[in-house]
């Protein structure tokens, strides 16, 4: 890895789990021995204090910190340029959580400068239009962009439970599946499960590995695949 790789979770959706996956995410990279921060740029949920809480419920002197979180203010756009050149030079996987609301100012900074943007979505009635226009915005970004914007997009069916649909709505999600598979890899299916309600920033909790692995695997091969990797795992 000769650069730092910058990964961005982002909907325009709320509730989709960006955050949860944001978190879960980047302890299995840690697991798989990358250099990891986390950026917390969504000021309504301070994963900064969340690190915090965690420390004292896990103790902090047993636990070894497996990444950094920053907390980062995406309101001040040349900040924001600094610190994404400065993360450039780090060589780590910069993992960004980002708030669901796209109006929010550096947020177009912040997808121009990242190389893969990843998107947590659900299939309900409200969720997959939103998502779908989530989809356009950044389609569209790179096209007014043009070679400076490079991120490629990531979606992920997130909070799935098989017991919920008819059959003509199930069909009709296979078909959305497709539909977003033109614009970026669609991965398999992470399920609704009530271990992924919670979450820790310093290890992944039970069941959160054996629910994410497929989704986490296949977006880890098309992110590190091609690299030549230098772990912490030596
Ligand atoms: N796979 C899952 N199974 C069960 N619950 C989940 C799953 N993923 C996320 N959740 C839950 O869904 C809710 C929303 O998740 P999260 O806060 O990560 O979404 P978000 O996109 O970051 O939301 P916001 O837009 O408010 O920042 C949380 O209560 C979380 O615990
Ligand atoms: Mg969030």
């Amino acid at each position: 890895m000769d650069e730092s790789i910058i990964i961005t979770f982002a909907n325009q959706k709320g509730g989709v789990g960006k955050t949860t996956l944001c978190v879960t995410f980047a302890n299995f990279l840690v697991k798989k021995g990358l250099p990891v921060i986390v950026v917390d740029c969504d000021s309504q949920e301070s994963l900064a204090q969340r690190r915090e809480s965690d420390l004292k419920r896990y103790g902090s002197e047993e636990v070894e910190i497996p990444y950094e979180v920053l907390p980062f203010s995406l309101n001040k756009e040349e900040a924001l340029f600094n610190f994404i050149g400065n993360i450039r030079k780090t060589r780590c996987v910069a993992i960004f959580d980002s708030p669901g609301n796209l109006k929010q100012q550096g947020l177009v900074t912040l997808f121009a400068n990242s190389d893969y943007i990843i998107c947590p979505y659900h299939y309900d009635r409200t969720t997959i239009p939103s998502t779908a226009t989530f989809i356009a915005f950044i389609q569209n970004l790179k096209k007014a962009m043009g070679r400076k914007m490079t991120a490629e997009l990531i979606l992920v069916p997130n909070r799935h439970d098989a017991r919920v649909g008819t059959k003509t709505e199930r069909e009709l999600w296979d078909e959305t599946g497709k539909t977003f598979s033109r614009y970026g890899l669609v991965t398999p299916r992470i399920s609704m499960k009530a271990d992924m309600e919670r979450f820790c920033t310093l290890s992944d909790l039970d069941g959160q590995l054996e629910i994410t692995q497929e989704a986490y695997d296949l977006i880890y091969n098309k992110i590190f695949g091609h690299l030549e990797i230098e772990t912490n795992n030596g």
